[in-house]
């Protein structure tokens, strides 16, 4: 191709581009179409390249009737399946670009994540809504039959009051556990400035949770290296963490009978290249099913709704946890087998 400008222009265009001539076959394409669909285009027919029905009419319209589209299209490219906006347009005969009977433009735009981050906008939504109507309906009936039914019955109005009371802690919940993850992915990108104790950390989230292990008949041990135990961190956030994990092997791994918390240093971590801290939280329960592992951490996941629920839960609660660890630039791994109890280990740097 000589006409030099076009091409200087077409180049620096983060998007990518394909010339087409009037066989359909592709002509140039600039680098950022070479990097999506890979080398060696030129010459090709461009539906062997992509091959999305959307696409190739929006060319035929294009070459056969000079008209401009927009389409978009679910393409798969080097393996991985994307959504593009395609901007295809007609292109004048020009002898200069190898055109003599004129062409077509495409245009690519990856969208892909654009429209995931609309989805899970839009789930999120949805299941906070969700979340919050079921107590909201049951206070709302409750109120109903207070002011009728059971008006003037002392004894089913305490017991009603109680429920509405519950209803009501578990919307409140809710709410701080949101607010809890908004700021905690606001401020995800921020390093913590502090430094933390994990020794001290670990006593306070064990301590707080003994009146939870001790009606459910679970023992809290503490295992592994002890004193001093110091790493970069927010104490607060890191106590979230903790508090979190130790309470959700209580809740969901206390058949077992014990919960332990293990700590051990790790001289060379191989992925945060450096010396670190592991604290695992190890329960003897029922253990998850591979196949919920992966989605452990999405907010409002759980393996059983229901039972959540019943213990309070609001399925944020790990979701919360993932970000946490990530702003201290650290690892959470989740290992668990059906029958064999669960580990859940966050591993942090210590320098
Ligand atoms: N130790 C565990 N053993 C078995 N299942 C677990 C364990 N920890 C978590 N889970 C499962 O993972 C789900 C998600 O946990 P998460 O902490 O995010 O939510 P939650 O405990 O339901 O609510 P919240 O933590 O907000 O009170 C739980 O509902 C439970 O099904
Ligand atoms: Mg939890």
């Amino acid at each position: 191709m000589q006409n030099l400008s076009t091409i200087a222009l077409a180049e620096a265009v983060p998007f990518p581009i394909l010339l087409i001539n009037a066989q359909e076959k592709i002509l140039w394409a600039n680098a950022a179409a070479l990097r999506l669909l890979g080398g060696d285009l030129a010459g090709k027919l461009f539906v062997t390249v992509l091959r999305q029905p959307a696409l190739g009419e929006a060319l035929e319209a294009a070459l056969r009737r000079g008209e401009s589209q927009r389409v978009r299209a679910r393409i798969s490219a080097k393996g991985r399946e994307m959504v593009v906006m395609a901007s295809v347009a007609p292109m004048p005969a020009d002898p200069a670009l190898e055109l003599p009977q004129g062409g077509a433009t495409i245009g690519l735009e990856d969208i892909t994540a654009l429209e995931e981050a609309e989805a899970m906008r839009r789930d999120f939504v949805a299941n906070v809504s969700h979340e919050l109507r079921t107590p909201l309906t049951a206070l709302m009936g409750f109120i109903e039959t207070l002011r009728g039914a059971a008006k003037d019955d002392p004894v089913a109005r305490d017991r009603f009051l109680s429920i509405m009371g519950r209803e009501a802690g578990r919307m409140n919940r809710l709410v701080g556990d949101l607010l809890s993850l908004s700021r905690v992915e606001s401020d995800e990108r921020r390093r913590p400035t502090g430094s933390v104790d994990l020794s001290v950390v670990l006593k306070g989230a064990m301590q707080t949770l003994a009146p939870v292990a001790e009606p459910a008949g679970v023992q809290l041990i503490r295992e592994g290296e002890t004193g001093a135990l110091r790493c970069p961190g927010d104490p607060d956030q890191l106590m979230q963490v903790f508090s979190n994990l130790i309470e959700n092997a209580i809740k969901y791994g206390g058949s077992g009978g014990e919960v332990r918390v293990e700590v051990t240093k790790i001289a060379h971590e191989p992925v945060l290249r450096g010396p670190a801290l592991k604290v695992t939280v190890a329960d003897r329960g029922e253990g998850i099913d591979a196949m919920h592992l992966p989605r452990l951490t999405e907010r409002f996941y759980r393996v059983d709704t229901h039972r959540s629920r019943e213990q309070g839960g609001t399925g944020l609660g790990l979701a919360i946890v993932k970000h946490i660890v990530a702003r201290h630039r650290g690892r959470l791994k989740i290992e668990s087998e059906k029958g064999q109890g669960s580990r859940f280990s966050v591993i942090l740097p210590a320098g």
